[in-house]
């Protein structure tokens, strides 16, 4: 029998669909903390923005051949994208249409066909039902041919990054990304010719709503504070502070619309400017090896091997950073997948692969210096938030010094909270809109 206490929060969650009003939680320079803390806020979420728009699901090297699949997730969706029999990419729910379960339990592998545990059935890597144990027991009922995995509603993808959307409805993936491509071409062109393609992940679990996490790729005004011990340790080995600690001014983000964003870090030509803020012996050691064996490409070599120092937030679960990409998996209103991966450049040199690894694992790396510090500055932000969810907190950095960007966007010092602003924009036209329709 249904509690008192289950039936009430059934109302108040229908009740905040049919009446929407994302003012209560962003009124354009503060969010009301609920927005990271309310699980009626957060189902309405993976119905409104993950359940209608387009997602990241993955890049192309991750599925090479017919059969290779990739287990993820859209929103509160288990899916499985895989490659069928032509090469095609599918995108399939990750769901029995017998009892309900799911069909695929490794996060990645080759397969010919994906079979259910429960009771046996068996679907082809289009989604087909090619076998039911015991027919008998359906004869009459329902046949295979009614019952494949249902699709996503569509899939699609720019230069080798895959997105899928449940709505039909979408607008198309181009349209969507428009206002970000000059930057994710940047990003995946960061080591042209050279194609990028997947050199690792790894997965961790954040006490923290996915929002928070999302709002980390644009926060420029964090870095110095947040990850201090690491800017103190750089302090000891190189003996003077890296040029990210150094002020903002030659910075800047960007409110790129549809709810992308940017924060992009200025271009260094000289090889002492571009020594990474971390692993600087094994960079000088890099360097040394690649002017020695590949004095042709050695200047390419080494300014790939950092990335364009840049951070490009895709609406509203990846963000493309130097060297790797931030994928995001809700879970609950407070907790979140976070998943990193790392790219290699195929035909590189192997040194230069190892050092855009060692570069990862050292500051973003699963140990690193500075990946540990933000998921425990998420947390610190989910914990306090908890405690007042209606005390509104800020989001109006620099909203004096903003501007235009002439191309619909609005542009600011590097620290300011303007593409975060950019981000919650879209949440509340989704949130409003009932869906990410055209
Ligand atoms: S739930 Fe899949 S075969 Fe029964
Ligand atoms: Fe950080």
């Amino acid at each position: 029998m249904r509690s008192l206490a289950d039936q009430k929060d059934k109302r108040a969650s229908a009740d905040m669909a049919d009446r929407f009003d994302a003012g209560k939680w962003f009124d354009g320079k503060c969010i009301r903390p609920s927005i990271y803390t309310d699980p009626a806020l957060f189902d309405l979420e993976m119905e409104r923005v993950f359940g209608a728009g387009w997602v990241y699901l993955g890049h192309v090297s991750e599925l090479p051949q017919p059969g290779s699949y990739k287990s993820t997730w859209i929103g509160k969706e288990p899916v499985i994208l895989v490659r069928n029999a032509s090469g095609d990419l599918r995108v399939l729910r990750n769901r029995c249409r017998h009892r309900g379960a799911t069909v695929c339990q490794e996060e990645r592998g080759q397969a010919r066909h994906f079979s259910c545990a429960y009771h046996g059935w068996t679907y082809d890597l289009d989604g087909r039902l090619v076998a039911m144990p015991e027919p008998d027991g359906y004869r009459g009922v329902v046949s295979a041919a009614e019952l494949p995995l249902l699709p996503a509603a569509t899939v699609d993808d720019y230069r080798g990054l895959i997105f899928a959307s449940l709505n039909a409805d979408v607008a198309p993936l181009r349209e969507y990304l428009k206002p970000a491509l000059p930057y994710m071409d940047e990003f995946l062109d960061q080591g042209a010719p050279w194609e990028l393609a997947v050199a690792g992940q790894f997965k961790l679990l954040a006490r923290a709503n996915w929002k928070l996490i999302l709002e980390n790729s644009t926060d420029g005004y964090h870095f110095q504070y947040t990850h201090r011990s690491y800017l103190n340790l750089v302090d000891t080995e190189q003996g003077e502070r890296h040029r990210v600690a150094k002020g903002t001014s030659v910075r800047f983000v960007r409110a790129l619309g549809n709810g992308h964003g940017v924060i992009h870090g200025p271009r260094s030509s000289s090889n002492e400017a571009r020594r990474p803020r971390i692993a600087p012996r094994e960079w000088d050691r890099f360097v040394e090896q690649a002017h020695r064996d590949h004095p042709e490409q050695a200047d390419r070599m080494i300014a790939s091997s950092v990335g364009s120092f840049m951070n490009v937030c895709l609406f509203p679960n990846v963000s493309l950073s130097d060297l790797f990409l931030r994928e995001l998996r809700p879970i609950a209103v407070d907790l979140t997948e976070v998943r990193h991966t790392v790219f290699k450049l195929v035909g590189a040199p192997d040194i230069a692969n190892e050092i855009r690894l060692r570069i990862h694992e050292s500051f973003n790396g699963p140990g690193g210096l500075g990946n540990t510090d933000d998921v425990e500055a998420w947390r610190r932000v989910q914990e306090g938030v908890q405690a007042a969810p209606d005390q509104w907190v800020l989001l109006n950095r620099g909203l004096m010094r903003e501007s235009d960007d002439g191309e619909g966007g609005r542009v600011s010092d590097g620290s300011d909270e303007t593409a975060m602003r950019g981000a919650y924009t879209e949440w509340a036209r989704l949130m409003s809109a009932g869906g990410a329709s055209r």
